[in-house]
Parts: C-alpha cells; sequence; structure tokens
C-alpha cells in the first residue's frame, strides 16, 4: 500500500481510518475547544485556511539556509513561500526586515538574544513576578542561565509600569539590552519611552510583543516596530496564525538575526508553518482584521468591567487589549481553585502571577471568544456564568456547564461538528 496517495490524505477521514486511536484523540480535542469556553489569553481559532497550509505536503519539505540560499535541492516552491510569508510580515507591521522562521516565540527570543547579546551581558526586562516571560530571566531558563537579568517592575498602587524605576534601573545597572513585553501585563506599553530609557543608557531595544503583535496587525494596539531594535512576536494567539515565532527589525540587524536563527539556534525551517503564517498574515491585512481586533478589545473592556461589578479585582482596573488579569480573593477563592471550578464549568483559562498578590490570580483573554463571533452581550454573560461557578458547588457547576455549552454551541468556531 502506498503510503502518500494524494495531498488530499491530509483530511481526518484518511486519519480516522489509518489510525483511529489518534484521530479520536484529535477530533475529541476539537469537540472539547468547541464544547468550552477558551478564555486562554494566548490561545486563538486559526482559520480552515491555515490548518490546511499546516497540514500540506509542504510538512515534508527539508530547507535549511533562507530563500535562493538552501542547502536542499528542490526549494523552489517553498522559497516563494517564505518569500510571500516575508513580504506580507514586512508590509503588515512597516519592518524592513522579517525572519519568519523561528520556532516559537522563545525560539524568537533566544535567536533576538543571540543577534545582539554576548553571554554574562546585563539585561533589563519585567520581572517575572510583575509578568516577564520565562525568556526574560528566568533560573529555569536559558536568559536566566546565560546572561545578567535585571528585573523592574510595575507601580504597586496602579499596576502600571513604572518607567521612572525602569530608568533608574537602567542607569545603574547600564544594561546591554531592554526587554520590554509580558505575558500578563494588560495596557499599551509606552515603547517610546521604553526607546529614550534604551537610548539614555546606549542599550538595544527588544520590544517582545507576543502577545499584543495581533492587535498591532490590526491596529488596536502601538507598534512597537519604529521603536525596537529587534521585535520578536508569536504568530498564534490574536494574530491567528499557527504555532511559531517571528522577528522583526531593521535591514541594518538583518544579517545579524537571521544568522541567530538559522544556523545559530535553529536547523531546518518549518516550511509547512511558514506558509501557515503568510496565510495568517494575508488575512490580517484584510479589513475583516481590523474590525475583529477592535472588537477583541471591546470584548476585554467589556468582560473586565462586568467581572469587576461581580467583585474580582482586575489589575489596573481594566485593559487596553485582549488580556485581563484578575484577582479573584474578593470572592473568597484562591487562583488554582477558582481554575478548578471554572474548568469544572467548562470555563478554560490559566493562573498566572499578579503584582503584589500572594498566590495565584487568573489571566484570560478575548481572542479567541471573539473569533468565534461573540460581542458585548456575551461577555456579561460570561461574566455571570464565571462567578456564579467560582463561588461553588457540584450542582452549581453542573448548571453553568450546561449554560456554557448552549453558549459556545450558537458559536462554533468551524462549524458544527458531529
Ligand atoms: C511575552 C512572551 N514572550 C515569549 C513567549 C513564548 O512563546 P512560545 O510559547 O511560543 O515559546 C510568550 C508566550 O506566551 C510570551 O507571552
Amino acid at each position: 500500500m502506498a503510503v502518500v496517495s494524494a495531498p488530499h490524505t491530509a483530511t481526518p477521514d484518511a486519519l480516522l481510518r489509518q489510525d483511529p486511536e489518534m484521530a479520536e484523540v484529535i477530533l475529541g480535542e476539537t469537540r472539547r475547544q468547541a464544547d468550552s469556553l477558551q478564555l486562554i489569553a494566548a490561545e486563538n481559532f486559526t482559520s480552515p485556511a491555515v490548518l490546511a497550509a499546516l497540514g500540506s505536503p509542504l510538512a515534508n519539505k527539508y530547507a535549511e539556509g533562507y530563500p535562493g540560499h538552501r542547502y536542499h535541492g528542490g526549494c523552489e516552491l517553498v522559497d516563494a513561500a517564505e518569500r510571500i510569508a516575508i513580504a506580507r510580515a514586512k508590509a503588515l507591521f512597516g519592518a524592513g526586515h522579517a525572519n519568519v522562521q523561528s520556532h516559537s516565540g522563545s525560539s524568537a527570543v533566544l535567536a533576538a538574544y543571540a543577534a545582539l547579546l554576548r553571554p554574562g551581558d546585563t539585561v533589563l526586562a519585567m520581572g517575572l513576578p510583575y509578568g516577564g516571560h520565562l525568556t526574560h530571566g528566568a533560573p529555569v531558563n536559558f536568559s536566566g542561565r546565560w546572561f545578567d537579568f535585571v528585573g523592574y517592575g510595575v507601580d504597586a498602587g496602579t499596576g502600571l509600569i513604572d518607567y521612572p524605576q525602569v530608568r533608574a534601573l537602567a542607569r545603574e545597572h547600564r544594561p546591554k539590552a531592554v526587554v520590554c513585553g509580558s505575558i500578563s501585563y494588560p495596557r499599551h506599553i509606552d515603547y517610546a519611552a521604553f526607546r529614550q530609557i534604551a537610548e539614555d543608557v546606549g542599550a538595544y531595544l527588544i520590544a517582545d510583543a507576543a502577545h499584543p503583535i495581533g492587535l498591532v496587525a490590526g491596529g488596536a494596539a502601538p507598534n512597537p516596530v519604529p521603536y525596537a531594535d529587534v521585535v520578536c512576536a508569536t504568530t498564534h494567539k490574536v494574530l491567528r496564525g499557527p504555532r511559531g515565532g517571528m522577528i522583526l527589525c531593521g535591514e541594518e540587524l538583518a544579517e545579524r538575526v537571521d544568522r541567530a536563527v538559522f544556523p545559530f539556534t535553529q536547523g531546518g525551517a518549518q516550511m509547512h508553518t511558514i506558509a501557515a503564517k503568510a496565510v495568517a498574515f494575508g488575512e490580517a491585512a484584510a479589513p475583516a482584521f481590523t474590525v475583529y481586533a477592535h472588537q477583541v478589545v471591546a470584548n476585554a473592556r467589556a468582560l473586565a468591567k462586568a467581572l469587576a461589578a461581580e467583585g474580582l479585582r482586575i489589575t489596573t482596573d481594566g485593559t487596553d487589549t485582549h488580556l485581563i488579569t484578575a484577582d479573584p480573593a474578593p470572592l473568597g477563592v484562591d487562583g488554582r481553585t477558582a481554575r478548578g471550578r471554572l474548568a469544572a464549568a467548562g470555563v478554560v483559562l490559566d493562573t498566572c502571577a499578579l503584582p503584589y498578590v500572594e498566590g495565584r490570580g487568573l489571566r484570560l483573554g478575548t481572542a479567541a471568544v471573539t473569533t468565534q463571533g461573540m460581542s458585548e452581550a456575551e461577555m456579561a454573560r460570561i461574566a455571570l456564568l464565571f462567578t456564579s461557578a467560582l463561588r461553588g458547588g457540584a450542582e452549581t457547576a453542573r448548571r453553568v456547564r450546561a449554560e456554557v455549552r448552549e453558549l459556545v454551541g450558537r458559536f462554533p468556531p468551524y462549524g458544527k461538528l458531529s
């Protein structure tokens, strides 16, 4: 029996015939995503076109190097795919150069550091207790092992980035690079202020825009590209592409960035993912994506307000983005217990560290529910379901579970699933 017959073998039916065990897992996960409320701030539903590119025979192709300069034969068409992805990324974000090969957001940050820094250099980034990412100096991560990180925080009263503190720390520690970006900061970042701080001490500015980059594409958040030397991003959050990373910079750093990705930190490019990134960039350039990005923010604002009205403490008293962080303590429940109760009711989200709060808080986002077509009215309903579930009790969980199922059933991400 031929292993490969035609591209259309990459369908659920083919998988079902050949490997029912794995097909069952994939179909089960597909149902889980559609049957519960996806409030994980870093997730979204990619389009069928993105999924088609991901499941295409481009997955078979080895392509070390860059378009026109590959170590493998037969790269003419994947070269075309990568050139399209690069051109679309540059146009979408107004960047002089784009590298679309990073396998993930973390790989993109690793490559940015490799391009600009040497082991032992000092880097100033948001401290992990305030919302810094693992790659911003966590001791368990390469960043904390190989660089000397200094952490800045947020103001204890407002929860906003303490720019005077960032400036003071920069002057004191003279970092080689300043990193701005976070896993949980719900407000816009003042890239111009960070640029000034970096310039003041002769440091590079690296923007880790993993979270807001999709809002940037849709014109709903400020663009770091004009301010940062290097911008790192993921392609799978609000941007709604495949799981992966990307780096944007000016032409003057293009070669250093490219060489930091390949051959320094990665091998062969994942051409199916790069094609899928190109599809997502194309979608993000369409007017409908601008509407989407603004609705994501409107939904997050509405949800934050409704959750606050139900008694949750919302960090910074609201949001400018897709992302909300909340302390459920006023409802008498800690973050971990809250996540468990919400999960039992079909509401899926993360816990996260909250500045100046002991224990874990909750992090949620509106990218996925907005892709499903929900708007402010549904956010008000979600807030009520959310707080009912938080108050606990098996009977309440069952009732909320049924209501969640009814709600998401009206907004199927990929049409009706059998
Ligand atoms: C600020 C920031 N940087 C980097 C990353 C890493 O992305 P990935 O999980 O794709 O490695 C994330 C992921 O959420 C992030 O929020």
